[in-house]
């Protein structure tokens, strides 16, 4: 067990390179989501009320972003200290915004499932299983986190 620092430059280096192309990344991202879980259209504002993944949409972005950047800030805190480590403000807020829009457990593996596979098309020839499960292994810290604030809250 543990988290390495072999799994932690993975996950770094992927993001770094990645976040390059924030606005194709995040469409990438939305789409699979929605792709996955048709019905998850509903609970974000910027996607309920239009027919297509609206281009250059701030918000979207931003949720995309977050996803990604704290997975990586994850990964980091499982290396340095074994565990994800989250501000009790931070976690509280995404706490309570997540049950607000009906968040539930299994739309956690939904985003997952859509960060996996958005990693795998944007690395291309340079993705590989250990950097899937470097990805995976952080993001279900994370989520756990997440999920345990929102059971508190609930
Ligand atoms: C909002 C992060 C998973 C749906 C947010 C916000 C953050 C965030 C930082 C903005 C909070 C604010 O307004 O202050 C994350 C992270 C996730 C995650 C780090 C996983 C590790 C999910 C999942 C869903 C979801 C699984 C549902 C499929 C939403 C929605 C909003 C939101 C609907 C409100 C966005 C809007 O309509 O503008 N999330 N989220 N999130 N999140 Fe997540």
């Amino acid at each position: 067990g543990g988290f390495t620092e072999e799994q932690e430059t993975l996950v770094k280096q992927s993001w770094e390179s990645m976040k390059l192309n924030v606005p194709e990344l995040s469409l990438r991202f939305f789409s699979t989501i929605l792709e996955i879980a048709p019905a998850a259209k509903g609970m974000f504002s910027f996607l309920k009320d239009s027919d297509e993944i609206p281009h250059n949409n701030p918000k979207l972005k931003a949720h995309a972003i977050k996803v990604f950047k704290m997975t990586c800030e994850a990964a980091i805190q499982l290396r340095e200290k074994g565990e994800v480590v989250i501000s009790e403000n931070t976690l509280k807020n995404l706490g309570s915004v997540h049950l607000k829009k009906g968040v539930i457990g299994p739309h956690f593996e939904v985003v997952k499932e859509a960060l996996l596979r958005t990693i795998k098309e944007a690395m291309g020839e340079q993705y590989s299983e250990e950097m899937e499960k470097a990805w995976s292994e952080a993001y279900d810290q994370l989520a756990a986190a997440i999920k345990a604030e929102m059971k508190e809250e609930a």
